[in-house]
Protein backbone atom coordinates (compact mmCIF):
# COMPACT_ATOMS: atom_id res chain seq x y z
CA UNK A 1 0.00 0.00 0.00
CA UNK A 2 0.92 3.63 0.53
CA UNK A 3 5.16 3.81 1.63
CA UNK A 4 5.81 7.86 2.88
CA UNK A 5 9.33 8.75 3.71
CA UNK A 6 9.96 10.84 6.28
CA UNK A 7 12.97 12.45 8.26
CA UNK A 8 15.37 9.02 9.95
CA UNK A 9 17.36 9.63 13.09
CA UNK A 10 20.73 7.98 12.56
CA UNK A 11 20.92 4.56 13.98
CA UNK A 12 17.57 3.75 15.69
CA UNK A 13 15.87 1.76 12.47
CA UNK A 14 15.91 -2.25 12.90
CA UNK A 15 18.49 -3.52 10.24
CA UNK A 16 17.86 -5.79 7.58
CA UNK A 17 18.93 -8.70 9.49
CA UNK A 18 16.41 -7.91 12.18
CA UNK A 19 13.70 -7.00 10.40
CA UNK A 20 13.81 -10.81 9.01
CA UNK A 21 14.54 -12.14 11.61
CA UNK A 22 11.47 -10.83 13.39
CA UNK A 23 9.44 -11.37 10.32
CA UNK A 24 10.37 -15.30 10.90
CA UNK A 25 10.26 -15.41 14.64
CA UNK A 26 6.65 -14.10 14.84
CA UNK A 27 5.49 -15.46 11.66
CA UNK A 28 6.47 -19.10 13.72
CA UNK A 29 3.29 -18.70 15.87
CA UNK A 30 5.88 -18.27 19.29
CA UNK A 31 4.16 -14.86 20.57
CA UNK A 32 0.79 -16.23 19.21
CA UNK A 33 -0.97 -15.42 22.97
CA UNK A 34 0.11 -12.13 22.60
CA UNK A 35 -1.14 -12.09 18.92
CA UNK A 36 -4.63 -13.39 20.61
CA UNK A 37 -4.73 -10.76 23.50
CA UNK A 38 -4.23 -7.67 20.68
CA UNK A 39 -6.98 -9.20 18.56
CA UNK A 40 -9.43 -9.42 21.16
CA UNK A 41 -8.94 -6.25 22.71
CA UNK A 42 -9.54 -4.34 18.95
CA UNK A 43 -11.90 -7.17 17.77
CA UNK A 44 -14.68 -5.42 16.46
CA UNK A 45 -13.24 -1.85 15.83
CA UNK A 46 -14.10 0.32 13.31
CA UNK A 47 -12.13 3.15 11.96
CA UNK A 48 -8.32 3.69 11.75
CA UNK A 49 -6.01 1.39 13.98
CA UNK A 50 -2.89 3.37 13.88
CA UNK A 51 0.67 0.72 14.90
CA UNK A 52 2.91 2.85 16.15
CA UNK A 53 6.52 0.97 15.61
CA UNK A 54 4.73 -1.61 13.69
CA UNK A 55 8.04 -3.24 12.75
CA UNK A 56 7.12 -5.78 9.96
CA UNK A 57 3.15 -5.21 10.81
CA UNK A 58 2.10 -8.97 12.27
CA UNK A 59 0.93 -7.26 14.72
CA UNK A 60 -1.08 -4.80 13.06
CA UNK A 61 -2.64 -7.40 9.94
CA UNK A 62 -3.37 -9.95 12.98
CA UNK A 63 -5.56 -7.16 14.47
CA UNK A 64 -7.24 -5.80 11.36
CA UNK A 65 -7.93 -9.42 10.75
CA UNK A 66 -10.36 -9.75 14.21
CA UNK A 67 -11.77 -5.93 13.22
CA UNK A 68 -12.98 -6.26 9.81
CA UNK A 69 -14.30 -2.34 9.67
CA UNK A 70 -11.06 -1.13 10.67
CA UNK A 71 -7.82 0.42 8.58
CA UNK A 72 -4.58 0.46 9.68
CA UNK A 73 -1.72 2.65 9.57
CA UNK A 74 2.08 1.31 9.80
CA UNK A 75 4.77 4.19 11.43
CA UNK A 76 8.22 3.01 11.70
CA UNK A 77 11.70 4.39 11.75
CA UNK A 78 12.49 1.32 9.21
CA UNK A 79 12.10 1.28 5.54
CA UNK A 80 13.23 -2.02 5.23
CA UNK A 81 10.42 -3.02 8.34
CA UNK A 82 7.82 -0.88 6.42
CA UNK A 83 7.92 -2.64 3.10
CA UNK A 84 6.96 -5.58 4.41
CA UNK A 85 4.20 -3.83 6.56
CA UNK A 86 2.87 -2.64 3.66
CA UNK A 87 2.67 -6.21 2.57
CA UNK A 88 1.18 -7.42 5.33
CA UNK A 89 -2.59 -6.76 4.72
CA UNK A 90 -4.81 -4.93 2.07
CA UNK A 91 -6.53 -2.67 4.39
CA UNK A 92 -2.80 -1.33 5.62
CA UNK A 93 -0.83 1.93 4.82
CA UNK A 94 2.79 2.35 5.56
CA UNK A 95 4.58 5.84 6.49
CA UNK A 96 8.38 5.82 7.16
CA UNK A 97 8.40 7.97 9.97
CA UNK A 98 10.11 9.02 13.51
CA UNK A 99 7.61 8.68 16.16
CA UNK A 100 9.18 11.69 18.07
CA UNK A 101 8.12 13.87 15.61
CA UNK A 102 4.47 14.81 14.77
CA UNK A 103 2.66 12.40 13.21
CA UNK A 104 1.77 12.45 9.50
CA UNK A 105 -2.16 11.42 11.31
CA UNK A 106 -4.64 14.34 11.39
CA UNK A 107 -5.98 15.28 15.24
CA UNK A 108 -8.66 12.74 16.58
CA UNK A 109 -8.68 10.41 13.89
CA UNK A 110 -7.25 6.98 15.46
CA UNK A 111 -9.85 4.29 17.53
CA UNK A 112 -7.39 2.96 18.60
CA UNK A 113 -3.13 4.07 18.89
CA UNK A 114 -1.29 0.45 19.40
CA UNK A 115 2.08 0.32 20.69
CA UNK A 116 4.30 -3.31 21.17
CA UNK A 117 7.96 -2.55 22.47
CA UNK A 118 7.97 0.35 20.47
CA UNK A 119 9.29 4.06 21.73
CA UNK A 120 6.10 5.88 23.78
CA UNK A 121 5.07 9.19 22.43
CA UNK A 122 2.46 10.01 24.92
CA UNK A 123 1.73 13.34 23.54
CA UNK A 124 1.12 11.91 19.78
CA UNK A 125 -0.68 9.22 21.17
CA UNK A 126 -3.46 11.68 22.54
CA UNK A 127 -3.37 13.79 19.93
CA UNK A 128 -4.58 11.36 17.34
CA UNK A 129 -7.03 9.77 19.15
CA UNK A 130 -10.81 10.26 18.85
CA UNK A 131 -12.46 11.50 21.74
CA UNK A 132 -13.60 7.72 23.43
CA UNK A 133 -10.60 6.03 21.72
CA UNK A 134 -8.22 3.72 23.13
CA UNK A 135 -4.19 3.53 23.38
CA UNK A 136 -3.16 -0.54 23.76
CA UNK A 137 0.57 -1.00 24.79
CA UNK A 138 2.23 -4.00 25.02
CA UNK A 139 5.38 -4.11 27.35
CA UNK A 140 7.74 -7.23 28.50
CA UNK A 141 6.78 -7.59 31.96
CA UNK A 142 9.83 -9.19 34.41
CA UNK A 143 10.46 -12.68 33.78
CA UNK A 144 10.06 -11.94 29.72
CA UNK A 145 12.64 -14.49 27.98
CA UNK A 146 14.38 -14.79 31.04
CA UNK A 147 16.29 -18.71 30.65
CA UNK A 148 17.70 -16.59 27.43
CA UNK A 149 19.74 -14.88 29.91
CA UNK A 150 21.68 -12.42 28.68
CA UNK A 151 21.55 -13.09 25.08
CA UNK A 152 18.42 -10.57 25.27
CA UNK A 153 18.32 -7.18 27.01
CA UNK A 154 16.86 -7.76 30.59
CA UNK A 155 13.73 -6.38 31.54
CA UNK A 156 13.86 -3.02 33.50
CA UNK A 157 12.23 -4.16 37.17
CA UNK A 158 10.61 -0.58 37.06
CA UNK A 159 9.14 -0.80 33.62
CA UNK A 160 5.51 -0.62 35.01
CA UNK A 161 6.72 2.64 37.22
CA UNK A 162 8.17 4.01 34.12
CA UNK A 163 5.03 3.79 31.69
CA UNK A 164 2.71 4.92 34.20
CA UNK A 165 4.85 8.21 34.49
CA UNK A 166 5.64 7.95 30.48
CA UNK A 167 1.73 8.20 29.82
CA UNK A 168 -0.30 9.43 32.84
CA UNK A 169 0.05 13.02 32.40
CA UNK A 170 -2.77 12.00 29.24
CA UNK A 171 -3.70 9.11 29.99
CA UNK A 172 -5.73 6.77 32.59
CA UNK A 173 -5.42 3.05 32.43
CA UNK A 174 -8.55 1.30 32.25
CA UNK A 175 -7.26 -2.55 32.24
CA UNK A 176 -4.53 -4.78 32.13
CA UNK A 177 -4.04 -8.65 30.99
CA UNK A 178 -0.52 -10.38 31.98
CA UNK A 179 0.19 -12.64 28.84
CA UNK A 180 2.67 -15.30 30.61
CA UNK A 181 3.36 -18.53 28.45
CA UNK A 182 6.28 -20.85 28.50
CA UNK A 183 6.93 -23.14 25.69
CA UNK A 184 9.91 -24.75 24.19
CA UNK A 185 11.72 -22.71 21.65
CA UNK A 186 13.47 -24.42 18.12
CA UNK A 187 17.10 -23.75 17.55
CA UNK A 188 15.13 -21.63 15.35
CA UNK A 189 13.27 -19.79 17.36
CA UNK A 190 16.10 -19.06 19.84
CA UNK A 191 18.35 -18.01 17.03
CA UNK A 192 15.78 -15.16 15.71
CA UNK A 193 14.40 -14.09 18.86
CA UNK A 194 18.22 -13.10 19.60
CA UNK A 195 18.82 -11.75 16.12
CA UNK A 196 16.24 -9.53 16.38
CA UNK A 197 17.36 -7.49 18.92
CA UNK A 198 20.39 -5.56 19.76
CA UNK A 199 22.10 -8.30 21.16
CA UNK A 200 21.95 -9.84 17.39
CA UNK A 201 24.42 -7.90 16.47
CA UNK A 202 26.88 -10.13 18.28
CA UNK A 203 25.73 -13.22 16.96
CA UNK A 204 28.93 -14.09 15.44
CA UNK A 205 30.70 -14.47 18.88
CA UNK A 206 31.59 -17.93 19.35
CA UNK A 207 30.77 -17.83 22.73
CA UNK A 208 27.19 -16.72 21.60
CA UNK A 209 26.97 -18.85 18.97
CA UNK A 210 27.59 -21.79 21.31
CA UNK A 211 25.57 -20.47 23.69
CA UNK A 212 22.37 -20.42 21.48
CA UNK A 213 22.91 -24.03 20.23
CA UNK A 214 23.11 -24.75 24.22
CA UNK A 215 19.83 -23.23 24.50
CA UNK A 216 17.93 -25.26 21.53
CA UNK A 217 14.58 -27.02 23.09
CA UNK A 218 14.51 -25.08 26.00
CA UNK A 219 11.77 -23.79 27.72
CA UNK A 220 11.27 -20.12 27.47
CA UNK A 221 8.87 -17.87 28.66
CA UNK A 222 6.68 -14.61 27.39
CA UNK A 223 5.55 -12.62 30.02
CA UNK A 224 3.72 -9.34 28.37
CA UNK A 225 1.58 -6.57 29.81
CA UNK A 226 -1.08 -5.81 27.45
CA UNK A 227 -2.78 -2.32 28.96
CA UNK A 228 -5.13 -0.40 27.51
CA UNK A 229 -5.34 3.44 28.44
CA UNK A 230 -7.96 6.31 27.71
CA UNK A 231 -7.48 9.64 27.25
CA UNK A 232 -7.69 11.82 30.80
CA UNK A 233 -9.86 14.49 28.84
CA UNK A 234 -12.65 12.32 26.70
C1 LIG B 1 11.18 -3.92 19.34
S1 LIG B 1 10.69 -3.43 17.72
C2 LIG B 1 8.93 -3.76 17.76
C3 LIG B 1 8.32 -3.89 16.38
C4 LIG B 1 6.87 -4.39 16.35
N1 LIG B 1 5.98 -3.58 17.15
C5 LIG B 1 6.82 -5.83 16.84
O1 LIG B 1 6.61 -6.05 18.03
O2 LIG B 1 7.06 -6.72 16.02
C6 LIG B 1 10.75 -1.66 17.87
C7 LIG B 1 10.41 -0.95 16.56
O3 LIG B 1 10.43 0.47 16.80
C8 LIG B 1 11.07 1.08 15.69
N2 LIG B 1 11.58 2.38 16.15
C9 LIG B 1 12.59 2.63 17.02
N3 LIG B 1 12.75 3.95 17.20
C10 LIG B 1 11.83 4.56 16.42
C11 LIG B 1 11.49 5.92 16.16
N4 LIG B 1 12.13 6.92 16.75
N5 LIG B 1 10.48 6.17 15.30
C12 LIG B 1 9.83 5.16 14.68
N6 LIG B 1 10.09 3.85 14.89
C13 LIG B 1 11.08 3.56 15.75
C14 LIG B 1 12.12 0.10 15.22
O4 LIG B 1 12.49 0.30 13.86
C15 LIG B 1 11.38 -1.22 15.43
O5 LIG B 1 10.67 -1.64 14.29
Amino acid sequence: MNLLHARIPAGTADTAPMVEARAAFLSSGAYAPLENELSRVVSGTAGLVVDAGAGPGHYLSRVLEAAPEAAGLALDVSAIALRRAARAHPRLGAAVWNLWEPWPVGDGVASVVLDVFSPRNAAEFRRVLEPGGRLVVAAPLPGHLAELGDLVLSVDERKEERLETALGDHFTRVSRADVVHTAPFTARQVHDVVAMGPAGFHLDRDDRRSRLLAAEGRDVTLAVGVSVWRRKDA
